[in-house]
């Protein structure tokens, strides 16, 4: 059985998923709001002849049909940052404030950072984590581009997030975009379902239960985490959640995305999952032709 036959039983239109699963994923870029506005990059991409087309759910999020947004002055103005479209999806779920305490705990390169920053109009404070240098170069510099400053960095991880060097505070919001086994973007890069073992799908659900826990324990009652994976296996997604259901204090929230979507499931081979499971949100690539998807809203209740 090959990775995606896998996932066929829990697919509305096994057709529609395999044809989407096999055509190239289109560009997307995100406008920066700290530097710009959306109306203000869309005439700055208008006088540059750059054709695109705005997405349905999310006006500063501009298709392209060319295959290098990069390679124009608003982007490299810091206007535009590349970013697939449904990766602009969890921090819009997350809903940040201005001036809230927030921390993304698996941040790099950094595009869900800057979005965060964007949407606290640059002001607060965003802790962004990774424990992986070379990324968080990349994020330092994306950062910079974009003309992000209430990002603080830490190299750490994140099973291990210390509250120490921001005053023991707890947070309002926390984003866990948790490194994954990755199917979902096999439009981009087909090599992930080559690479993909069942063994390394328990490995990485290990490390994503405890970082999730971290957040859960870092969050002030009340307070919102958002988890999101780019992969469909449910030992990833619907499992893990499941676990911090029975074993930390969260409930799962209802939200609204405005794009297609399927909920999660309650079942999965010989496994069953609480029935609010059905509150998280998957995503397959034919639903509104972009990558694969998994988010859940969490409220931490104590
Ligand atoms: C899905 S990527 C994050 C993408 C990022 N949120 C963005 O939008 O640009 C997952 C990240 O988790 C990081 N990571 C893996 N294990 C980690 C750990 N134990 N603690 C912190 N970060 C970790 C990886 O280096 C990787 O950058």
């Amino acid at each position: 059985m090959s990775v995606l036959e896998r996932y066929e039983p829990l697919v509305d239109d096994v057709d529609a998923f395999r044809a989407a699963c096999e055509r190239p994923l289109p560009s997307a870029v995100r406008v920066n709001t700290i530097k710009t506005t959306v109306s203000r990059a869309r005439e700055a991409l208008d006088a540059e002849n750059i054709a695109y087309e705005p997405a349905a759910w999310h006006s500063g999020v501009l298709r392209l049909p060319d295959d290098q947004p990069g390679a124009n002055w608003p982007y490299v103005h810091g206007w535009l940052h590349g970013q697939e479209e449904v990766s602009a999806l969890p921090a819009r779920v997350l809903d940040p404030q201005p001036g809230e305490r927030v921390w993304d705990a698996c941040a790099a390169p950094g595009s869900k950072t800057t979005q965060l920053a964007a949407l606290m109009n640059d002001t607060g404070r965003v802790v962004a984590t990774d424990n992986n240098l070379g990324r968080l170069s990349a994020l330092r510099s994306n950062t910079e581009r974009l003309g992000v400053t209430n990002v603080a960095v830490t190299r750490e991880d994140a099973r291990h997030h210390s509250l120490k060097p921001f005053g023991n505070e707890s947070y309002d919001r926390v984003l866990v975009d948790v490194p994954c086994s990755c199917e979902g973007t096999m439009r981009k890069n087909p090599d992930v379902l080559e690479e993909w073992t069942f063994d390394h799908v328990k490995g990485v659900a290990g490390v994503q239960r405890k970082i999730l826990k971290r957040a859960i324990e870092v969050t002030r009652e009340g307070g919102t985490v958002v988890y999101s994976t780019c992969t469909f296996a449910p030992e990833e997604n619907e499992a893990v959640l499941d676990d911090a259901l029975e074993e930390h204090h969260c409930r799962l929230r209802e939200f609204e995305i405005g794009l297609d979507s399927a909920p999660g499931i309650t079942e999965w081979q010989d496994e069953t999952f609480d029935d609010s499971m059905t509150r998280t949100k998957r995503i397959y690539p034919h639903h509104n032709d972009t990558g694969g998807f998994f988010c859940a809203k969490l409220e931490v209740t104590g």
